[in-house]
């Protein structure tokens, strides 16, 4: 029986073992996924006892991404440069830590966007978080040719772009709606739009019809943001698409099988996010 788990403090939203659990029994794999509550002290205990209590690896979910990166071996560049690790896993004795929102983000929307070349593209990213660090980076590796980061805190999105080249910019928050021209990609990753949050403030007007806008957020389903691209006729891609694929490696990792991001999947996540979906 192998076993993995998802940790965090607290971790009762987690839709993780939602995931991992469709997976397993859709791949015959004799596995368990649980949800792990890991208050802030028992974290790097709780590491250190992983092989001994049997687990292959774990995902890493708030607030513990940054502290895991410190206590874990960084297993690839990316990651290095994120400092924040989100899938732990075990090689030869070894506890590493990768990152794979970055892979997720990408993953969603090759599969939501087929049509957009993201080489070559101009990006607007709303938001300069640990989620905005990933998003980022994912892009440039993927080529694109220009990023603006637009943030509310000056500072943040100043302080994310000096970590790249002079493909990324930064730009002032009151910029967001009249920057939009010219735009091949428009990615919301602030927590703006999410239920119990205020609603993101952003004219739609200046942006191409042929834009792609994407949300991090997937509670609800589909944000306002997204609605109001839809409705202009913009192509959308919802946060949920991201959740899923970041969660294909980590499994792969542990189990020994690369899973796929099925519809079936994606439904019953949705199902569990909003009861209404599909009704
Ligand atoms: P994560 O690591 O998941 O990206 P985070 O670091 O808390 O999360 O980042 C949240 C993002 O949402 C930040 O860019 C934050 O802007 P600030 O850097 O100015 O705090 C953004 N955000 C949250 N509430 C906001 C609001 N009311 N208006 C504008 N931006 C907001």
């Amino acid at each position: 029986m192998i076993k993995a788990c998802v940790i965090g403090w607290p971790i009762s939203h987690s839709r993780s073992p939602i995931i991992h659990g469709y997976w397993l029994q859709k791949h015959g794999i004799e596995g368990a996924y649980t949800r792990e509550p890991v208050e802030p002290e028992r974290l790097a205990a709780f590491l250190g006892s992983l092989v001994q209590n049997g687990y292959a690896g774990c995902n890493v979910t708030l607030p513990h991404k940054e502290t895991t990166f410190g206590l874990v071996k960084p297993a690839d560049e990316a990651t290095r440069l994120l400092g924040a690790v989100n899938t732990v896993y075990v090689r030869d004795g070894a506890i590493l830590g990768t990152n794979t929102d970055g892979e997720g983000f990408i993953n969603s929307l090759k599969a939501g966007a087929p049509e957009l070349e993201i080489k070559g593209s101009r990006a607007i990213v709303l938001g300069a978080g640990g989620a905005a660090l990933a998003i980022v980076n994912a892009l440039l590796t993927n080529g694109a040719a220009e990023i603006v980061v637009i943030n509310r805190s000056a500072g943040k999105s100043s302080a994310l772009c000096e970590r790249f080249g002079a493909r990324v910019t930064s730009a002032d928050w009151s910029l967001r709606s009249e920057l939009l021209d010219d735009c091949d990609l428009l990615v919301n990753t602030t927590s703006l739009g999410m239920k119990g949050q205020p609603e993101l403030d952003i004219d739609l007007h200046r942006l191409d019809s042929k834009a792609v806008v994407t949300d991090i957020v997937y509670t609800p389903l589909r944000t306002a943001l997204l609605n109001d691209a839809a409705r202009r006729g913009n192509r959308v891609v919802e946060g949920l698409g991201m959740l899923l694929h970041q969660a294909v490696r980590g499994f792969e990792l542990w189990f020994g099988t690369r899973p796929s991001v099925t519809t079936e999947l994606h439904d019953l996540v949705a199902r569990d996010i909003d009861p209404e979906y599909g009704k």
